[in-house]
């Protein structure tokens, strides 16, 4: 795929072959796209239907292995990205969750700027820009003061050993400490970014007994409820090889030069903790591009999935369920999502595009793309074409059969505007 940004992106999405432009021989012949048409307030809509990206494709980056619920994978934003910018050209995420976005932007040589009303999501995703050396790492784990007798205030015994406990509690104190008094640095930041994707898990890769996944803390209660069925005791856990373990394991396959892209980066970057629709830190006219995946209109409960990694980092997950958009009705989500692409018709340059994640709901019965036409249309945006990823392509595919969970393939919508 060539980075130009005078390619036609109808003809390359048209006669897109996923063999060609991927370079991988061994895969069957490439099939052309698939375009059928949506008409929508009396215009016509291009849809693009093909294996654009795929998990067969060149592996993403292990900097990306970082748990956060419904977030996407690398190749989606590497697409848009590759497609539509060039180095240097400034790349933003507005629901920016683990930072897969702006990460790959940045690995890729682009400016970046990330948003998401979750403080998690700065935390998880500014640590990475600044990859540390594995001996500092080392060094700086060993120095952190562990007090064996420190308990948190809140009953965490059903998850933790008492002196795994005592090595979280410490941690989270030394932490707070050094944010508190200013002098937080990059390692700081990287092994709190670490810790808090390590707390809970289903292996012994991470500080918790066997649990839930990382990004869906359980209650206290389910949890002994857990342990008693499995029969289980929370063992100790060394969080301090856990933390070396998966840092090494996350910068395992960085190149140097991908390393000093997301130094570059971060040099310029902007990582804010706001609500999309109101981001009056990013210049008018300032973004090339933007790929985003909305929050979706099922109502996900932030405190109950991210209670425990908003505890290790003193957040008020309370307040933060408030200010996230949790929308009931397809009105509401609508309402805030014009307000939203008003935000990114202002920012985006002329000729700058904005390619937006569509999921897939009431299971398959709304199609969003024909929510979300209009709202662009409306702050003022062109409309390029919904753009369908769909892995296992074959022409016999149509829109309407399309369904995100249909037998095992993973179905991707995005809509694409452009500012002219
Ligand atoms: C589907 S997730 C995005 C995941 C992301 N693409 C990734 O790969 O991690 C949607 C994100 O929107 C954030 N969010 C919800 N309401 C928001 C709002 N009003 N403004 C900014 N962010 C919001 C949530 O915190 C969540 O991280």
């Amino acid at each position: 795929m060539s980075a130009t940004r005078d390619v036609n992106v109808a003809n390359y999405l048209k006669s897109f072959s996923f063999r060609e432009n991927n370079n991988l021989s061994l895969l069957p012949t490439g099939e052309t796209t698939v375009v059928e048409n949506l008409f929508l307030q009396s215009c016509h809509i291009p849809v693009y239907i093909n294996e654009f990206w795929t998990s067969k494709q060149r592996k993403a980056s292990s900097i990306h292995e970082i748990s956060y619920r419904a977030c996407f994978k690398p190749q989606l934003p590497r697409f848009f990205i590759n497609l539509l910018t060039e180095e240097g050209d400034l790349v933003y995420d507005p629901f920016s969750g683990r930072g897969t976005t702006v990460i790959e932007a940045g690995l890729l040589g682009r400016k970046v700027i990330s948003n998401d009303i979750n403080p998690l999501s700065k935390i998880l995703s500014l640590p990475r820009f600044n990859v540390p050396s594995l001996d500092e790492l080392r060094k700086r784990l060993a120095g952190i003061p562990i007090k064996e007798s420190l308990k948190a205030e809140i009953d965490l015994s059903m998850f933790f050993h008492p002196r795994t406990e005592a090595e979280i509690v410490s941690l989270k104190d030394y932490l707070a400490c050094r944010a508190d008094n200013g002098t937080e640095d990059s390692l700081d930041r990287w092994i709190r970014m670490v810790a808090t994707n390590r707390l809970t898990g289903h292996s012994p890769g991470f500080f918790s007994v066997y649990t839930l996944p990382p990004n869906q803390a359980v209650t206290p209660e389910r949890q002994v409820k857990i342990n008693a069925k499995r029969k289980q005791e929370p063992a100790y856990r060394d969080t301090r090889s856990i933390i070396f373990k998966k840092s090494n394991s996350l910068i395992k396959n960085l190149t140097a030069s991908q390393v000093n892209n997301l130094r570059r980066a971060l040099g310029e970057a902007l990582f804010l903790t706001r609500d999309a629709r109101n981001t009056p830190e990013i210049g008018e006219g300032s973004v090339q591009l933007t790929v985003t995946s909305p929050p979706f209109l099922n109502v996900v409960q932030y405190s109950r999935d991210n209670w425990l990694r908003c505890w290790f980092n003193s957040i008020d997950t309370q307040k933060v369920e408030t200010l996230i958009t949790m929308s009931r009705t397809l009105e509401e989500w609508s309402s805030v999502m014009g307000d939203v692409f008003k935000e990114l018709f202002r920012i985006t340059k002329k000729e700058g595009w904005v390619a937006f994640e569509v999921g897939e709901i009431k299971s398959g019965t709304i199609q969003l793309e024909e929510h979300v036409v209009p709202l662009g249309l409306k702050a003022g945006f062109a409309c390029e074409g919904v753009i369908i990823n769909l892995q296992e392509f074959t022409k016999t595919s149509n829109i309407w059969g399309i369904n995100n969970n249909n037998s095992g393939t993973n179905t991707n919508r995005i809509v694409l505007f452009q500012k002219r």
